[in-house]
């Protein structure tokens, strides 16, 4: 309740993404966008890294291999799929340059003890940045994505806001800088600020958005974030390395990220650094298709980094992993819901299904999507995990067509005795209709019950705030050899679908 909920994000952000560093020209994220429909894989959105600008300068596009974004992203639209592309908040320091002169011009820079500039290199090179602790740097940040977002795109991607220096590496930003604040931000140096920059850059990217698209909801990303940057941002745990490890991490730090308010997370799925080996491709996208984040990502010297890169077999695998999530999304939304509303996370540690079961409490391989899906990875190349699982009725899910004696690198998954859990069909993005048809996997505990929650709006918009949804509790009874499902109690104005 101090630190605020996430808000609820557009329903195209929880479908599986696809980026690497980067798709250029423009022409290969058609390419990209193609051969996700061509092979029929489910996708939503596809990432366009920073070589879109032009000499990394933000707010711009290179007329060569990015003229015409507007076109690009229509053609995206086309075949739904969204787009989202990176800023970073380093202004490339070359007079001539708009956002350098108005920034200047505004004295919306970061200063060095004596007020100058504080310059130091990022990708563009020399470069001065936001000091967002100032409410009109805000607002002028703000001021350049009405423009950017009318080249047709749908996210916006945060990056650097540690804040962190490119050139030369391992250099942090000095102590001493000096931030003006405003509101209730006193002016203060940057050993007081450090921490909260890349909160601050996702509050004014996330106001801008909203304000600029009053109809539509934000689906930001960020790097850097705080306690309270989930109402403005989602966050990827960073630039990890195609290790096993890593792959263990990714669950634990998402895990974390959710008890720590911050539900909207996920990892580079197949790491960034370093080129992941098919195996671990495959297990990494059998569990990653399942992050509340769920994205594919490479660094930029890597080899290609697509489901279909490692040959047929992972291909397959991949293509039932992220059909295995769009089955889910219906329960995926339904705990994005409850998280926008109370907070919990969407994946939770699986002492939640019984915290007063010690031998749950360092049980960090496996976890709960909610409280009714148990999800059981293999995080390590040798030596299998011993999973510590909670006690009761919890039976296996077969989701689509899988078939894990043959494709053992896709997590095992559970139901709990007791639950009733809402599918959808599998489609190739959340533009089609998720709900038809609807289907309650049910799940009955030993008393021959079973309860869940179907939370279903427009999936875009805001409509929802006022009434334009349905939150639906259903039951499960058994009688004799009948089981009779039907709604418990219902909320919303939204008109129930004739099912
Ligand atoms: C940083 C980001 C990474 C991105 C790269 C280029 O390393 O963490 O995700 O691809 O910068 O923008």
């Amino acid at each position: 309740e101090l630190t605020g909920a996430i808000e609820l994000p557009p329903l195209w952000a929880l479908g599986y993404q696809q980026a690497r560093w980067s798709y250029i020209p423009d022409d290969r994220v058609r390419e990209v966008a193609d051969e996700f429909r061509s092979r029929s894989i489910p996708c939503d959105v596809i990432w366009v890294d920073i070589d879109y600008m032009d000499g990394f300068r933000i707010f711009t596009f290179d007329e060569e291999t990015f003229p015409d974004p507007s076109g690009l992203n229509d053609y995206l639209h086309s075949i739904d799929i969204k787009s989202v592309w990176i800023l970073d908040p380093g202004v490339k320091v070359d007079p001539g340059y708009f956002v350098y002169d108005e920034g200047l011009e505004g004295e919306h820079f970061l200063l060095n003890p004596d007020g100058s500039v504080f310059v130091n290199g990022s990708w563009p090179g020399d470069s001065a940045w936001p000091d967002y602790t100032v409410p009109e740097t805000r607002a002028w940040w703000g001021s350049y994505v009405p423009d950017f977002l009318d080249n047709g795109i749908d996210g916006i991607w945060i990056d650097l806001n540690e804040p962190s220096i490119v050139f030369p590496p391992g250099i942090a930003f000095p102590d001493d800088l000096l931030h003006r604040g405003g509101g209730v931000l006193p002016a203060d140096t940057h050993a007081r600020y450090h921490n909260v920059y890349g909160m601050l850059m996702a509050q004014a990217t996330h106001e801008a958005m909203k304000a600029a698209r009053p109809d539509r909801r934000p689906f930001l990303l960020s790097r850097s974030n705080y306690i309270g940057g989930q109402r403005y941002s989602a966050m990827w745990t960073g630039d990890n390395s195609a290790d096993w490890d890593h792959l263990y991490w990714s669950v634990t730090m998402t895990l974390n990220m959710g008890l720590s308010g911050q539900p909207f997370a996920g990892p580079d799925i197949g790491g960034f650094f370093k080129p992941p080996s098919p195996s671990l491709y495959a297990h990494w996208i059998g569990v990653g298709a399942l992050f509340p984040f769920s994205r594919t990502h490479t660094v930029s010297f890597s080899p290609d980094q697509e489901p279909w890169s490692f040959g047929p077999r992972v291909e397959n695998i991949s293509r039932t992993a992220i059909e295995r999530r769009y089955r889910l999304l219906p329960y995926l939304y339904t705990l994005f819901h409850q998280a926008s509303i109370d907070g919990l996370p969407v994946w939770r540690p699986v002492f939640f299904a019984d915290p007063a079961d010690p031998k749950l409490r360092a049980e960090d391989h496996a976890f709960l999507m909610g409280d009714d899906v148990l999800v059981e990875p293999l995080l390590t190349e040798a030596d299998p995990h011993d999973f510590a699982l909670p006690s009761g009725i919890w039976r296996e899910l077969t989701l689509v067509d899988e078939d894990l004696t043959e494709t053992p690198e896709l997590p095992v998954m559970k139901i709990r005795g007791g639950a009733i859990v809402p599918l959808g069909r599998v489609v190739q993005s959340t533009a089609e209709a998720l709900l038809e048809p609807l289907t309650l996997l049910v799940s009955l505990d030993a008393e021959g019950n079973a309860e869940g929650v179907l939370y279903e709006d427009a999936g875009e918009g805001y409509g929802y705030q006022e009434g334009d949804y349905l939150l639906t509790t259903y039951a499960a009874a058994q009688d004799g050899d009948v089981v009779e499902v039907t709604v418990v109690s219902e909320e919303g104005d939204r008109e129930r679908p004739d099912r």
